[in-house]
């Protein structure tokens, strides 16, 4: 939504536009330009991380849970790496250094798919590779309801449609095979080009992961329906439980799934925009592949090279990095169970989590208290009282593509773990990271505020 810049009274996009608007608009400047421009939101995970930075600002005191950023320390080691190759500067191969690709392959091989280096490709992120594949594959996509806020949102900007499948129960990241061939055939049949699924595993928002049953059923219905198959396992190494088995579509559906990762989570380094993506084997997978490479070259040319010697180290996982990995996924499970069990003890409905930094509890069994106290109706009505009243920063379901009138919520508690190195640090070696003074605090502040929230005929308190 904007209105023409020319008359100086513009419109904000999206609430975390900073810029004055209303800044008069001098009679002698020339004219501004009176194109209207294609609204594009800033993602929600981002837009929360800046509302909670403008009231922190402001001198209020914040719990931010809305933002998907693991909150460790980069480890020294990859520091190292990123110093010793400060001084590449050229370019480089669009698919990345073959250092990287053969990294990558073999982190994959260690995981039980076999992968030619020549078939990997790595990106500023996995994000922009995410983006590219879309691009390239060029029609409408299946997306898990609830998914990513990405997914649905690139889908759009390459000009095509998300078409939302709900996930099965308890298992997050992949649309209920008994719904999918339903909703593929009914788009097809009103003409539109349905191409891709996206499969999240573990999962963003819900932390959970799906069975393998689950996954091969996906599987065999995106080969009945002939769909590439997209698997965003940037989670990957923080199932919660490291016995537990993460059944890559890749295993189910080699020759049509695309699997995607990055640095970005399990080391927190997603600040260093580096990401890679596993094309199938055979003759779709090269030519995905050469389209992608285009994509790239036209957009982002080449990985940056510093980064690539870096992500090479850490995909050929020294044992240093392979212990900070292990490290940090028992402090995600530490506080986000803890913080499972906060909204459990307030009433809400929330399964345990199971992977990464991410808990999504249902505020459902809470709603006549909610509405009588607070007016409350809906997800979005639920995080703006959080965030306006109390200062507590989360994502409503509805911007993952779950129902508005569902009370269900992300709460991400990874900025929870110390606002230092120091603490940081501190967290990553405790054997008990929620007792800590910091993150203990924050969560008895978590439960000051669900239970003054759902106090009826109250005026808020100090919390
Ligand atoms: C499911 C999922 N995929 C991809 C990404 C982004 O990855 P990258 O940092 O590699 O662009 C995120 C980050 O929030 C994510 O949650």
């Amino acid at each position: 939504m904007l209105a023409s810049a020319a008359s100086g009274t513009r419109t904000a996009a999206d609430p975390s536009d900073t810029s004055d608007l209303s800044e008069p608009h001098d009679p002698h400047d020339p004219p501004e330009p009176s194109v209207p421009l294609r609204p594009v939101p800033l993602s929600p995970t981002l837009a929360v991380n800046e509302a909670l930075a403008r009231k922190r600002g402001a001198g209020a005191s914040v719990l931010p849970l809305g933002f998907g950023e693991a909150g460790i320390p980069i480890h020294p080691a990859l520091v190292r790496e990123l110093s010793a190759a400060a001084d590449r500067g050229a370019y480089g191969p669009v698919a990345g250094s073959a250092a990287l690709r053969t990294a990558a392959a073999g982190y994959w091989e260690r995981r039980g798919l076999p992968t030619d280096p020549d078939l990997v490709v790595a990106g500023p992120g996995s994000k922009a590779l995410l983006f590219g594949l879309l691009a390239a594959l060029g029609g409408d996509v299946v997306v898990p309801a609830p998914s990513w806020v990405t997914y649905a949102a690139q889908t759009e900007l390459a000009g095509a449609l998300p078409i939302r499948v709900a996930t099965p129960p308890g298992e997050g990241g992949v649309p209920n095979p008994a719904l999918l061939a339903d909703a593929v055939v009914r788009a097809r049949a009103v003409g539109r080009t349905v191409r891709a699924v996206v499969l999240t595993l573990p999962d963003n928002p819900t932390g959970t992961l799906a069975r393998p049953e689950t996954v091969a059923r996906v599987c065999a219905a995106a080969r009945d329906l002939d769909l590439v198959i997209i698997c965003d396992e940037i989670y990957r190494d923080l199932v919660h439980d490291p016995a537990r088995e993460v059944a890559s579509a890749a295993r189910y559906a080699p020759e049509r799934t695309v699997v995607t990762t990055a640095l970005s989570k399990q080391l927190a380094a997603g600040g260093w925009r580096i990401g890679v993506a596993r094309l199938p084997h055979g003759p779709f997978g090269r030519a995905l592949r050469a389209s992608l490479v285009g994509i790239g070259s036209e957009i982002w040319s080449s990985p940056p090279a510093p980064m690539q010697h870096a992500a090479a180290y850490a995909f050929r996982e020294p044992p240093e990095l392979v212990e900070h990995v292990a490290r940090s996924r028992r402090l995600h499970a530490a506080v986000a169970t803890a913080v499972a069990d906060r909204f459990r003890d307030a009433g809400a409905l929330v399964r345990p989590p199971e992977a990464a930094f991410y808990v999504y509890p249902d505020l459902e069994p809470l709603r006549e208290r909610l509405r009588a106290a607070h007016g409350v109706r809906t997800g979005a009505d639920l995080t703006a009282l959080l965030l306006d009243r109390y200062g507590v920063g989360v994502l409503p379901g509805s911007v993952f593509g779950d129902d508005p009138a569902a009370l269900r919520m992300r709460v991400a508690p990874s900025l929870l773990y110390g606002d230092t190195d120091a603490r940081r640090l501190a967290a990553l070696d405790s054997a008990d990271p929620a007792a800590l003074p910091w993150i203990a605090g924050a969560l008895d502040r978590l439960s000051a505020v669900l239970a003054d929230v759902r106090a009826r005929d109250r005026a808020p308190s100090a919390v």
